[in-house]
């Protein structure tokens, strides 16, 4: 008998190019595409189950191997992730991180430690102790680009998509921090476990890539 996988998938941004790829590589995911609250799903044609979660909770679902495999974008994986497989660029939910200010603003001119705005407070500090640069960080929810405007940081280090969020905010970027897109994981020991299927799985996703 053929052992079920789990996959956990990052709910809303990535759901639904992930479901896409899927079902190009021939993995029917019909009931993910109707209108559901529901949160566990058993595909139809193969032994695979999802569960639709936060993109911070796939790295925990993956890392505890109560799933297989995840679907999450690298920003994530850079502020939380830690002992897992990630073995395939899925190539979609491209963005950047980066570090952003207003425009014209002396980044590096101050006589302060900067104060840096993110949802990505590993990510940001671990950028400024690379250049050994002191800053303080302000962890923040979302609308990270309000921080600036209202004087609560210097800068802000987050992700970047199409810009608008940015330009509409009289923010520009100062440096590029990492280049972001979704990549399958699989947890260490599934891997070893149900090696083949994993393998199987992943070679059919990368060829309809
Ligand atoms: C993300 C990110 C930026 C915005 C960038 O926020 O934090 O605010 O998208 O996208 P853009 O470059 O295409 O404008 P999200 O929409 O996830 O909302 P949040 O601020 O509530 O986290």
């Amino acid at each position: 008998m053929i052992d079920r996988m789990k996959i956990a998938l990052t709910k809303g941004r990535l759901e639904e190019k992930a479901i896409e790829l899927f079902e190009k590589s021939g993995i029917s995911c019909s009931p993910l595409k109707t209108e559901t609250r529901k949160l566990v799903h058993s595909l139809p044609e193969d032994p695979i189950d999802v569960l639709l979660v936060k993109a911070q909770d796939v790295i925990t679902y993956v890392e505890h191997g109560v799933c297989d495999m995840g679907i999450v974008g690298k920003d994530t994986i850079l502020e939380y992730g830690s002992s897992f497989f990630e073995v395939l660029d899925l190539k979609f939910g491209k963005c950047k991180l980066v570090l952003a200010a207003k425009d014209g603003e002396d980044l590096y001119g101050k006589y302060r430690d900067l104060r840096i705005a993110t949802k990505y407070p590993g990510v940001a500090r671990n950028h400024f102790e690379k250049k050994g640069i002191n800053v303080e960080i302000i962890k923040i929810e979302s609308s990270v680009e309000i921080a600036p405007l209202v004087g609560l940081a210097d800068a802000i280090v987050d992700i970047v998509e199409t810009g608008t969020t940015l330009r509409e905010n009289g923010l520009v970027i100062v440096e590029e921090i990492a280049n972001v897109s979704a990549r399958l994981i699989v947890n260490i020991a599934s891997m070893k476990i149900k090696r083949p299927h994993i393998l199987d799985f992943v070679s059919r996703l990368s060829s309809a890539l």
